[in-house]
């Protein structure tokens, strides 16, 4: 795996045998995000008594937070299928009638990255959403005509890293919408333990939480780097991830003890010692560090957001006195005019 993958949220080529055994299948298992569980709990009791689908739901937030595992676990609640796509995927209006025809009463059909939806689809879903019907095109040229097919009803969830970009009457559309929060350290600690449960590895109080404090509040990271402390403690030491093999694993990784890896330090030097601490666009701040600018603000800005180094303002991001200080760099006597 390469440096750079250790700490993405995203899953990566290794991750994908490992997130089958030990993705919580039931809400009970699912630990943290308590508000969202607390509603849902709600909700789905109340579809089954009343005999109804679950209403369309958004799951927000940052990637590696759990939005498809949420997914599947309201499936599995729901005790109905689900079927998974992602919003680039589903090109054509016919791509998106096939699976919406073929969908069973009550059925999740989940889309991930429902922001990158194209409008033909997105404005095919709609009726689909309100009505459960869509319009299917017979034949082609002058002689086409449309015709109304009815679906069984349904439940859409879709996830998106991307709120913001959604359009208004695709919102509209959704009963709710769940914003998935950072894990606390607390959170990931247990979600360590977890994990090391069902991977058979041994791992101390003290070593999981060093791990689930530089796991940038993500379930994704804590669990990748578990696997990644599992295999330095097996090498280096008599294979029990304890609070000092987890230390030197994560040094020798280049993760600081924030979580933070070279990319999210080169962002705030970037904002820091190219822009003098800000305002600075997006745009500019990615070329700077030579990342794209969609990573940047889905991937590192909202925990560099979130731990307080980094402000998003109208002007563009600032780097706070707070990283400043991480980094031992002295605040210009002006310091980031947007915070004094
Ligand atoms: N609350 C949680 N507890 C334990 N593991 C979790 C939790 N949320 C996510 N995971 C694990 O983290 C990984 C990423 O979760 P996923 O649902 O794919 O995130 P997202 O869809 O938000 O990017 C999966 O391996 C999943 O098992
Ligand atoms: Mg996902």
């Amino acid at each position: 795996m390469a440096e750079r993958e250790i700490v993405s949220p995203r899953p990566v080529d290794d991750d994908r045998v490992f997130d089958e055994q030990i993705r919580p299948q039931r809400l009970e298992d699912f630990p943290g995000q308590d508000p969202i569980k607390d509603k849902l709990r709600i909700a789905i009791a109340a579809a089954r008594q009343r005999g109804e689908p679950l209403d369309h739901l958004l799951l927000s937030g940052p990637p590696g937070l759990g939005k498809t595992t949420l997914a599947r676990i309201i499936a599995n609640e729901m005790g109905v299928n689900i079927r998974q796509s992602t919003g680039p995927v589903i090109e054509r209006q016919a791509d998106l009638s096939a699976i919406l025809t073929s969908l069973e009463e009550f059925d999740v059909f989940f889309i991930d990255e429902i922001h990158r939806l194209n409008n033909a689809v997105e404005e095919t879903l709609y009726s689909a959403m309100e009505d459960f019907e869509v319009d299917i095109m017979l034949g082609k040229g002058p002689t086409a005509r449309s015709m109304k097919i009815g679906l069984k009803p349904f439940t859409l969830i879709g996830a998106t890293t991307r709120a913001g970009l959604l359009t208004p009457p695709l919102r509209a559309r959704f009963g709710d919408t769940c914003r998935f929060e950072f894990y606390t350290p607390a959170e990931l600690r247990y979600i360590v333990i977890r994990a090391a449960r069902i991977l058979k590895v041994e791992v101390d109080d003290d070593g999981a939480l060093e791990v689930a404090t530089r796991s940038r509040g993500t379930a994704r990271i804590a669990n990748r780097l578990l696997r990644r402390v599992r295999d330095y403690a097996q090498v280096k030491g008599d294979g029990v991830v304890t609070r000092e093999t987890a230390d030197a694993a994560l040094e020798m990784l280049r993760i600081d003890a924030l979580g933070l890896d070279d990319m999210d330090r080169a962002i705030i030097r970037a904002v820091i010692d190219k822009f003098s601490g800000g305002p600075v666009g997006v745009s500019s701040l990615a070329v700077a560090v030579g990342e794209e600018r969609q990573t940047l603000e889905e991937v590192h800005e909202p925990y560099l957001i979130q731990i307080g180094f980094l402000k998003r303002t109208p002007q563009g991001r600032v780097a706070t006195p707070l990283a400043y200080r991480h980094f031992g760099i002295e605040l210009p006597p002006a310091g980031p005019p947007e915070l004094f």
